[in-house]
Formats: structure tokens, sequence, C-alpha cells
């Protein structure tokens, strides 16, 4: 990994406020711009840090034809800010996908779905050349683990793959919202699994991408970053994998 830095600002001499976690999002959201290539299609996340790239995104969209969208929730906020959004069927190879993570380790593995849109994430981020991640400092992991793995599976399946978790020391709980099983985007549910240490995400997606009834292992090793813009007290710093 290597490391490079902005400053915030290199003009007042006493130390700054620390950042809340909001306007850190919107640092890193507005710095990722710098990889959008005028004139073509982006893949867009989704998440907090992704919204705030989709509201810069929207000050330069004359400059681009459009979008990829990860869920419904940011093709919404696209479409109201003026963005085209493109089917990924009717779009070759994307030059850059940028989105958010709920952990990312000093290879650029990460962890995914806390907005339940890992499934068409993880399709997204295979259909495109470069992966930027943008992300608050608080992302950054030695090992991943720390955050639930989210796993998107068909229910029929779950009370299996919940038991496989169990097998491998893992606590996992399926997802709730308004008091019900929490439906995604493809109509399936997703298990969330605390107490793993994930020390070789690759072997690890692997593995439980062949279980059958899961449909995506919130464990992006295979489609990991190759860019993370980190957002810090001192500015954003641009991690490269
Ligand atoms: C959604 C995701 C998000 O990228 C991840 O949850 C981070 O979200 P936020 O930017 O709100 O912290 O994977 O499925």
């Amino acid at each position: 990994m290597t490391t490079s830095s902005s400053p915030r600002d290199s003009g007042t001499q006493s130390t700054p406020k620390p950042l809340t976690q909001d306007q850190l999002k919107t640092l890193v959201g507005q710095a990722a711009l710098k990889y959008v290539v005028p004139g073509e299609i982006v893949g867009v996340g989704t998440g907090s840090t992704v919204n705030k790239f989709i509201d810069a995104l929207a000050t330069i969209k004359d400059q681009i034809r459009g979008a990829v969208s990860s869920s419904v929730a940011s093709t919404q906020r696209l479409t109201a800010l003026g963005i085209k959004v493109f089917d990924s069927n009717d779009v070759d190879q994307l030059s850059v996908y940028i989105d958010g993570a709920d952990e990312i380790d000093g290879k650029g593995n990460m962890v995914k779905g806390g907005g339940a849109a890992l499934t068409r994430e993880k399709i997204v981020a295979a259909q495109s050349r470069l992966f930027v991640c943008i992300a608050d400092a608080s992302k950054l992991v030695d090992v991943l683990g720390k955050f639930p793995l989210p796993v998107e599976v068909i229910p029929m399946a779950a009370r299996r793959v919940m038991a496989q978790f169990r097998a491998m020391g893992g606590v996992p709980s399926i997802r709730q919202k308004d008091g019900q099983a929490l439906v995604t985007d493809n109509g399936q549910c997703i298990v969330d699994v605390t107490g793993l240490q994930i020390t070789d995400p690759r072997a690890f997606e692997l593995q439980v991408s062949q279980w059958p009834g899961v449909v995506t292992v919130g464990v992006f090793a295979l489609q990991h970053a190759q860019v993370c813009l980190l957002g810090t007290d001192s500015g954003v710093k641009t991690l490269n994998f």
C-alpha cells in the first residue's frame, strides 16, 4: 500500500477542530470527483458516504453521460438530481466504480453491505476497471471482522447458512427492519455475522460464496479496492493497493 495526503487547510496556525464523521464523508465524496472520467458513465455505490459523492457528482452532471447504480436508493437520489441512470446490461465496462465500505484493510479488501446493497455493489464493481473506495478513517482496520459481516441469502437457506457460520465460530442473525426480516432490492434476506476474524479474505469469500443459498457474501476481496480515499482530521489520504 502507498499513501499520499492532501491537507484540509494549510493556511491556519491554530489546531483545527476535529471534523465530524459527516464532514469527513463530504470531504471524500467531493475528492472522488477527480476519478470521474468526463464523457463516460460512472459506477455508483450505496450508503451515506456515496450520497455525498452523488451530491458532488450533480455539480458536474453535464460532463458525464450518466451512472450505473447499485441500489434503488442510489437510483432515486441520482434521478432526483438529474443524473441519468443506465441499466447495467445496456453498458459495457465502466472506467470507475465509487463506493463506500463498512471496513477496509491495508490491502484494499473490504466488508460491505451495511446498507443491504452488497449484491448489486459487487455486480457493478465487477463491471468496472477501477474501484475507488471512499471512507472515513474509522473504517480502516487491520483484520476484517469488527463490523458484522452482511451476507445476502435466499430465505429458504437462512437456517442452514446460519448453522454453517456458527460452526466457524460466528454469531449470525437475520437483519430486521420495522420488526420483520429486511427484504433486499433482490427480494432476499440479510444474515449479519459477528465474531469472525477474516484473516484470509479471498479464501473466505471463495468458500462462503459456494454455500447453497448464499447470493453474495459481503467480503470484497476478489473485487477489492485499488484506491481508497480516506477522510482523516488532517485531510484526505489516498491509499493505493
Ligand atoms: C451498502 C454499503 C456501504 O458502502 C457501506 O455500508 C458503508 O456505508 P456508509 O457510507 O453509510 O457508512 O456497503 O450496502
